[in-house]
């Protein structure tokens, strides 16, 4: 088959614009790097390769091998500071602030390192998550302990390190705290996690009486005015505010608005009703990352302006002063300071029944690596890394090595069409949620996760072997 008979954008026969989603521009050049897409040190030299940190993907790929997560440590430092700063800023003259990283986007020693450092705080939901914070050196009364099913061992674990707060998840969880923090001698600090009712899409969110979902307290049917009333009622605990959460990759605070409302319509009922004031507030995390160019995610300056500016008009209207506030983003730190590196396999072009043609470029990870594409359907964007091409772009979709043909890594993306065996694709925005929530799918060993600075390279999680996926096998 001839390529690109149909002009500079399409293989032949594609199909046209029909099969090129609404939101994909065809570019100019195929080898821009947008910046809302790639880590802040991401560039091309002058041979058209792609670099960060000062280091060249080539250099990466023939130290680390392929697929590896390379993740952008000054990106990473850069965007947990700016969420730092800019919600002290924003809430500095009222009760303060304090951002939590959500570790379950991607955590690892190294990372817990520069939280410590940095100052901020951590969400963990596992005693592994929390033994890497410890170890990263985050003080304990700056973590968080999240679940809606913990372990007694963990929730022991967790007040024995000295933990900040437990989220506390259910009724029946306030008696399960509160008996071990009673047999440890300690008093608990906890939030109670309430469900809202409002669930956050990305660009809407819709109200619902009763959720349908696992998490929290719910506030209809009297349930969180009864938690409230447990923990109170407990000597052994210390109940610290209230805490929601409302969802994942959200673009607008209006979410955020009603969740707020309802909490602090519950914060101050209970300091009528109970004489009871509590000191903070917990907002959860969930702020959205750019996958392809038709996400405009905020900065957070305007995040923090935003829900400083919505819990002062809340709180105004309740007549109640604004408490701490606590936010807990995980994604938009580390999405976007990560970049997946793949090396090309097989390229095949696909005759569709319509008569037109998909073009599939195979990579060596797939849905072992990323599962949201899969899993959610989540859209994802590439670029060719070992070389600029000027050959006209290709609409591709880019698959993995698995055995299934849900193994989808970047439904459409338009890439140079002489991209081939060999060369190394990169894929960006996957520093949350895609290393965390890998696989053994095919007995595939997980890829290692390699930070680079100032040209320098070190790994973070190394590359998981063979030997280890035997060793957990008796036999
Ligand atoms: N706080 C709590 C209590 C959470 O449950 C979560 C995420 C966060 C903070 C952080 O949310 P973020 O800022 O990262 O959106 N696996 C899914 C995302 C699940 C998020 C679960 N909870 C994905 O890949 O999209």
């Amino acid at each position: 088959m001839a390529a690109h008979e149909a002009g500079e954008l399409h293989a032949p026969g594609y199909g046209g614009v029909t099969a090129v989603p609404s939101w994909l521009r065809p570019p100019t050049d195929a080898n821009e790097l947008l910046p809302t897409l790639w880590p802040g040190t991401a560039a091309r030299d002058l041979a058209g390769v792609l670099t960060v940190g000062g280091v060249d993907v080539a250099t990466l790929a023939g130290r680390f091998g392929t697929p590896a997560f390379i993740l952008d440590e000054v990106d990473f430092r850069g965007r947990a500071l700016a969420f730092a700063e800019a919600f002290s800023g924003a809430f500095g003259g009222l009760a303060g602030a304090g951002v939590h990283y959500a570790s379950k986007a991607f955590t690892c020693t190294g990372v817990a390192r520069w939280i410590a450092e940095d100052g901020l705080g951590l969400d963990v939901c596992s005693a592994v998550e929390l033994a890497i914070g410890l170890r990263g050196g985050v003080p304990a009364e700056r973590i968080t302990l999240h679940g809606n099913n913990k372990p007694d061992g963990e929730i022991r674990r967790a007040l024995e390190a000295g933990i900040g707060r437990i989220a506390v998840d259910s009724l029946a969880e306030i008696d399960r705290v509160a008996d071990i923090a009673g047999e440890l001698g300690v008093r608990a600090r906890v939030l109670l996690r309430i469900t809202v009712g409002v669930e956050a899409h990305t660009h809407e969110y819709v109200s619902t009486a009763h959720e349908d979902q696992k998490f929290g307290l719910s506030l209809s049917g009297g349930v969180a005015d009864e938690g409230i009333r447990r923990v109170l009622a407990r000597p052994e605990l210390e109940l610290r505010g209230l805490h929601s959460h409302i969802g994942s990759q959200i673009f607008d605070t209006g979410g955020f608005e009603v969740a707020a409302r309802r909490l602090l319509t519950l914060h101050a009922r209970t300091a009528i009703e109970r004489g009871y004031a509590m000191p903070e507030i917990d907002l959860g995390g969930g702020y959205g990352i750019a996958y392809t160019s038709a996400h405009d995610p905020l900065e957070p300056k305007t995040l923090a302006d935003q829900m400083a500016e919505l819990m002062v008009h809340e709180c105004r209207a309740l007549g109640i002063d604004v408490p701490r506030v606590t936010v807990e983003p995980g994604r938009a730190i580390a999405g976007p300071s990560t970049f997946t590196l793949y090396r090309v396999g097989t390229v095949k072009d696909v005759q569709l029944d319509s008569g037109a043609t998909r073009r599939y470029v195979s990579v060596d990870g797939g849905m072992s690596d990323n599962i949201r594409t899969a899993l959610y359907g989540a859209d994802y964007s590439c670029t060719l890394a070992s070389r600029a091409s000027s050959a006209p772009a290709v609409l591709s979709r880019v698959v993995g090595r698995h055995c299934e043909s849900g193994d989808v890594v970047v439904r459409d993306e338009f890439l140079p069409g002489d991209a081939g065996h060999g060369d190394l694709l990169a894929v960006p925005g996957t520093g949350a949620y895609c290393r965390s929530m890998a696989s053994n799918y095919n007995q595939v060993p997980r890829p290692p996760v390699v930070s680079v600075r100032d040209r320098k390279a070190r790994v973070l999680v190394r590359r998981e072997t063979e030997e280890d996926l035997l060793a957990l096998d008796e036999g």
